[in-house]
């Protein structure tokens, strides 16, 4: 049997677990999420979650990867040969986010060229949605491809499966060695520069102003355990896949620590850059901040755009880093999430790694395609709203009902852990992930269904 692929250092891992953890999620959901749901009383739940769920879970899911050295299916089948569908299920959620995910990359792909001239001009929403992703609503147009967004597709897709195609250690970690430090060098220059602009101090008063009311709604705690479970990337098979490339020896408690608090600083950081630059915008046009703010595609390809042309000088290069920031913050985290298939695939057929990328990354590369027509921005709408809904939350929730209850392994997971991390897991890492999170999601669920069905 070919030896498993690992990592070469514990730096290494790390970089990667960040990478995938550090996406779009960061920087344009977590500005405007934490806005909406009590500013600064937001960080009340957000840590609660962090610390509850967040890190507790991704301890786990180091665990199972470590532990059980597979990819999701192949992990969740070692563990009890009943739950190998749970793996499937992860998987197939990861499979549907890379599919419209890379698209996502390639529009910050072309951004970061138009940047260079300014050439969304002032109209910055006609530009997106008339110019750039020609939408049309018309049947008979909503398949027809556009030139300018398949392009740059085609160029993720080959940046990506030709990294995971180099492998675990020449191809994940030495990308993700590259990318993230020049992402956070790249990201730390333009949020200096944010909060240094005339309007930024208001931009920041109002992220940060607490409305401790909100805490009391169900909402916000909803909107917090979110947050967390998508820019951690829980649930989604990808940390269980990269774990189990881990060398015997791995302080996987300590790691899941480092990984939680690098991407909820940078999280921080960009509520920062996003509030101070919000708050120029706000100044410049004499209006309240509160009538600027935005997040998801508006924020990142209308707001900023305009928030660029209105720079005090060189508008052309912030716009460009922008975008190279959202670029490489993308590409490592859709990295990780075509790697999980990739590696099920991998496992389950008994093929190479070379037929597992052309086959996997090569399926969602060709449906991808779909969210470069016409009609592309409202398919993704919809499967983004499909998956965040009945998606992320749901896996999460039956993991740790299964293994919690169904299966009893908290205990034998940590003592597995404590076995080989300096930091040592107590009780209150059991009561996290065997009745808080469990609660806290199964209510999520009951209101969810209830918004929806009733
Ligand atoms: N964690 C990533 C982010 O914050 C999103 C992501 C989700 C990445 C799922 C991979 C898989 O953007
Ligand atoms: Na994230």
């Amino acid at each position: 049997m070919e030896k498993r692929a690992q990592w070469g250092t514990r730096a290494g891992f790390i970089l990667a677990a960040v990478g995938s953890a550090i996406g779009l999620g960061n920087i344009w959901r977590f500005p405007a999420t934490a806005y909406e749901n009590g500013g600064g009383a937001f960080f009340i739940p957000y840590l609660f979650a962090l610390l509850t769920a967040g890190i507790p879970l991704l301890v786990m899911e180091f665990t199972v990867g470590h532990k059980f050295r597979g990819s999701a299916p192949l992990s969740f089948f070692r563990m009890n040969k009943k739950t190998e569908w749970l793996g499937w299920w992860a998987v197939l959620v990861a499979f549907v986010i890379s599919t419209y995910y890379a698209v996502v990359i390639a529009w910050a792909m072309s951004y970061s060229v138009f940047a260079v001239n300014l050439s969304w001009g002032d109209d910055t929403e006609g530009f997106l949605f008339s110019d750039y992703l020609n939408l049309s609503v018309d049947p008979g147009q909503t398949g027809s491809l556009v030139p300018g967004v398949f392009i740059p597709l085609v160029l993720v897709w080959l940046v990506t499966l030709g990294v995971l195609f180099a492998g675990v250690k020449k191809g994940i970690e030495r990308a993700n060695k590259i990318f993230i430090p020049t992402l956070v060098v790249l990201f730390l220059i333009i949020v200096l520069r944010a909060i240094t602009l005339p309007g930024a101090a208001e931009g920041l008063q109002t992220f940060f102003e607490p409305n401790f009311e909100s805490i009391t709604s169900g909402k916000v705690w909803v909107a917090a355990y979110g947050q967390i479970f998508f820019s951690l990337s829980i649930a989604f098979a990808i940390m269980i896949t990269y774990s189990s490339y881990l060398p015997k020896k791995s302080d996987i408690t300590n790691n899941a620590f480092i990984t939680g608090f690098s991407n909820s600083s940078f999280e921080l950081l960009a509520g920062i850059g996003v509030f101070g630059a919000l708050g120029f915008m706000a100044t410049q046009n004499n209006v309240p901040v509160e009538d600027v703010v935005s997040g998801g595609v508006g924020l990142a390809f209308v707001v900023f755009p305009q928030i660029i042309n209105e720079f005090p000088a060189l508008n052309g290069l912030f716009g460009f880093l922008f975008f190279i920031s959202l670029v490489l913050a993308g590409l490592s985290s859709l990295i990780s999430i075509t790697e999980t298939y990739v590696a099920a695939i991998k496992e389950k057929f008994g093929i190479s790694r070379a037929a597992a990328v052309g086959f996997g990354g090569g399926l969602s590369a060709v449906l991808s395609i779909l969210f470069a027509t016409q009609g592309g921005l409202f398919f993704l709408d919809a499967a983004d709203y499909f998956i965040n809904q009945f998606g992320i939350a749901f896996v999460g929730l039956v993991e740790v009902v299964v293994i919690a209850w169904f299966l009893r392994n908290l205990n034998s997971f940590q003592s597995h852990a404590n076995g080989i991390s300096d930091l040592r897991l107590g009780g209150w890492w059991k009561i996290c992930l065997g009745v808080i999170t469990p609660v806290v999601l199964g209510y999520m669920m009951f209101d969810l269904f209830k918004t929806n069905l009733l």
